[in-house]
């Protein structure tokens, strides 16, 4: 059985007062839920005052990236050992916006994936292909690259907590979702890949979320979907009503 996660992308969105009544609002609606995990990833400068308001609720704080060495002269970056005093527990790695905007290499990707759990933290690996690659059929050749690298030379014991994001990049902020069956098929080709690169059992385990435009009246259906295992969400996190309502999405008993 694997536990449902819903995690809140907040992007570079909600100044510290505003995050703080966002967290408030997030721990007074969902109270003590404890048959799914939720997550919230606030801009750096938010975490600790954030950390401040959910740390006895069931909400787990996570970072929208990191730089994978410890400490030293890096100016302007934070390690995932930094992020954990912060509060954190889980970092953001890889996601589309850094890797078209910033640049970042699966190289450069897995160096933090492998520092972050080395720290102790979970990572969320985001994949996903753009609109061009699905149209010139690359989009299996994209997922298993990313997912390769992205995980290269890690063991089956350090899969246990990493978290995979599903997004693609043609659904973010698009207000275009992936149909039910389009995410369905590229979470069981993921799973399939982890099978294939580890063993059964880590394939069984690893938590697959799907993100690109969740909202609301489309999370339901996407976590009826067998491989399906939660959702990262970006707009729809950044209102408390919203987000809650995907929390709380209705599990279809099959
Ligand atoms: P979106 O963003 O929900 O606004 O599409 C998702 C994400 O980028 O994680």
């Amino acid at each position: 059985m694997r536990k449902p996660i819903i995690a809140g992308n907040w992007k570079l969105n909600k100044t510290i007062t505003e995050a703080t009544n966002l967290a408030t609002q997030l721990v007074e609606g969902l109270g003590s839920i404890s048959d799914r995990e939720v997550i919230i990833a606030p801009t750096y400068t938010a975490l600790r005052r954030v950390f401040d308001v959910i740390e006895d609720s069931p909400i787990q704080l996570s970072a929208q990236n990191c730089y994978p060495q410890t400490s030293g002269a890096f100016t302007g970056e934070l390690s995932p050992e930094f992020l954990q005093d912060a509060g954190c527990q889980c970092i953001i790695i890889g996601h589309s916006e850094r890797r078209q905007l910033m640049g970042e290499t699966d190289l450069f990707i897995n160096q933090k994936v492998y520092k972050t759990l080395q720290a102790g933290l979970k990572p969320i690996l985001c994949i996903g292909e753009t609109l061009h690659e699905r149209e010139n059929k690359q989009m299996f050749d994209v997922l298993s690259k990313q997912i390769k690298e992205g995980l290269a030379d890690l063991t089956a014991e350090q899969m246990a907590t990493l978290i995979i994001a599903y997004e693609p990049v043609w659904a973010i902020g698009t207000g275009k979702t992936a149909s039910s069956d389009q995410a369905e098929e590229a979470h069981a080709f993921i799973r399939r890949l982890l099978k294939e690169m580890f063993n059964n059992e880590v394939a069984g385990q690893t938590r697959i979320l799907y993100g690109g435009s969740v909202k609301p009246d489309n999370i339901d259906e996407l976590m009826a979907q067998k491989d399906i295992d939660g959702a990262l969400v970006g707009g729809a996190s950044l209102n408390a009503e919203d987000f809650i309502r995907i929390v709380k999405f209705k599990k279809q008993i099959s």
